[in-house]
């Protein structure tokens, strides 16, 4: 329809590229996060420009309706979708990264050109690209469609392990490699499909089997682990259609997503083959521990709270998932200001995993605007606590289980977490005696230095509030 000089295309990638590099640093940081996104933005804007002005030559119409309908999808999708369903719309997002990088896969296989652009040697390096493009979109796309049934619930957290199941996965792999032969040696007498076509359904089937395999508490990692495959699959796709900008940022996002997913495992104390290999996550001798009789829970009112909290010195807040569900990131900032007016030390000990999503809390909190300066990572104040004298969890388990440490077979077995038991008192606000993500039973509720205030996080600390 229109003509674009190549040279304003590439240079448009290039400031794309610096664009996404800047947004990636910009997002390690909490006050350069909001700037990051922006950078982000216009990235991706430039990108698209670019691609439909220098890469598509015809047939805009479909081109315009499919922006469209994506545009609005993605639209109404973000704006429904609540902070603490955001992995899940991370998870389904993933997914289509994979599914495009197989639809594109085909489409290039099935491109009556192929042969006669592609002669010898380069349309064998086509063909292991388009496979291995088809190969990591296939295993991202089911292995995504999975990890969003965990993170909604619609699957069960447990730890799918048949009996054989490394001898499987090795089974998988072994047939992938042999229809990878079969391939390219049939795409050069101008055949290919079906092996094509076996290897996206063992591929399928490869990445379901590994997300069943993985148990609810290392679902972080492999959220994670797929943003990083998604990555790879972009950037495979990038090669089969000579896009040096796909490439870029398919190995920006690969790369990201898997150092990622290596501090996620440092956090967790997990080795990153041994959360793929999967089992992981949920040992059901423990989780049955939670319905052991563990004795009798201490419970707290708010007035007795803000009693607590007036008369100390120094106060650690630790949120978790529940602070979000409760939105009580609000008023958990007004008591901060309120006890920092009366001279009180707070200070936010944040874990690496609390939550539902990497910086989950720091997100909440910035929103609240909490002061950062006193917002800490776990390994930061962790030695801390024997000088703390209230500890307030809001809506934190997981993080704060003692059995991590204790029991090193249990699901959260060997994760570090945060010490609080070490200090004076515990308050653990919560609704009720209910397990957490990983599902098993906090012997912290039962310590002697632990009082319960039981309700909804935001309502109880509105009381707490007017006590102060
Ligand atoms: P959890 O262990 O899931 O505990 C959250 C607690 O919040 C629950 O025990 C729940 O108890 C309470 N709660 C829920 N709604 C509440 C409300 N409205 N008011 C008060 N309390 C409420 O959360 P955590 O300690 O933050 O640990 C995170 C867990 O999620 C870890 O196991 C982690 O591996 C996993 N995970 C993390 C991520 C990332 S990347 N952060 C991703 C996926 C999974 P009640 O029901 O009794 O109220």
């Amino acid at each position: 329809m229109f003509e674009v000089n190549e040279g304003i295309i590439q240079v448009s990638y290039i400031i794309a590229t610096i664009l996404f590099i800047l947004a990636l640093g910009g997002l390690s940081n909490q006050e350069t996060a909001r700037r990051g996104n922006w950078y982000g933005i216009a990235g991706m804007a430039i990108a698209l420009v670019a691609t439909i002005a220098g890469d598509v030559t015809q047939a805009y119409p479909y081109l315009i309706v499919a922006l469209l309908v994506g545009g609005t999808v993605g639209i109404i999708a973000a704006r429904r979708v609540q902070m603490t369903q955001m992995p899940e719309l991370v998870a389904i997002l993933h997914s289509l990264v994979g599914l495009a990088a197989v639809a594109v896969g085909f489409a290039n296989f099935m491109d009556p050109d192929r042969l006669t652009h592609y002669l010898g040697v380069e349309l064998t390096i086509h063909d292991i690209e388009t496979y291995l493009g088809i190969l990591i979109g296939a295993v991202t796309f089911s292995g995504s469609v999975i990890a969003f049934g965990k993170l909604s619930g619609r699957i069960g957290g447990k730890p799918l392990t048949l009996p054989a199941r490394h001898w499987l996965n090795l089974a998988l792999l072994l047939a992938v490699i042999w229809f990878g032969y079969e391939f390219v040696v049939q795409s050069a007498a101008g055949g290919g499909i079906e092996p094509l076509i076996i290897m996206t359904v063992v591929s399928l089937l490869f990445g379901i089997h590994m997300v069943m395999a993985i148990g609810g508490a290392d679902m972080p990692v492999v959220v994670s682990m797929l943003n990083s495959y998604s990555g790879w699959a972009a950037s495979a796709t990038g090669f089969m259609l000579g896009n040096d900008l796909l490439i870029v940022t398919g190995a920006l996002v690969g790369s990201s997503g898997a150092i990622l997913s290596y501090i996620m495992c440092r956090a967790m104390n997990r080795k990153f083959l041994a959360v793929i290999a999967g089992g992981f996550g949920t040992s059901e001798g423990t989780a049955a521990a939670g319905g052991e009789d563990q004795g009798e829970v201490a419970p707290i009112d708010p007035e007795e709270t803000a009693g607590l909290l007036t008369s100390a010195r120094e106060v650690m807040i630790i949120p978790g998932y529940g602070m979000a569900v409760a939105q009580a990131q609000h008023i958990v900032h007004e008591i901060t200001q309120t006890l920092r007016d009366k001279g009180v030390n707070v200070r936010f000990g944040i874990h690496p995993v609390a939550g539902r999503m990497p910086g989950h809390m720091n997100v909440l909190l910035a929103e609240a605007k909490v002061p950062y300066d006193i917002v800490f990572e776990m390994d930061e104040i962790n030695d801390d606590f024997p000088n703390v004298d209230v500890s307030i969890i809001i809506g934190a388990n997981d993080i704060v289980n003692p059995s991590a440490l204790t029991d090193p077979d249990g699901p959260i077995g060997g994760m570090p977490v945060l010490e609080c038991w070490k200090g004076t008192t515990s308050i653990v606000l919560k609704r009720s005696m209910a397990t957490g993500y990983a599902g098993v039973q906090n012997p912290l509720f039962f310590l002697d230095n632990t009082r319960m205030l039981f309700g909804d996080a935001k309502d109880t600390l509105d009381e707490v509030f007017k006590g102060l």
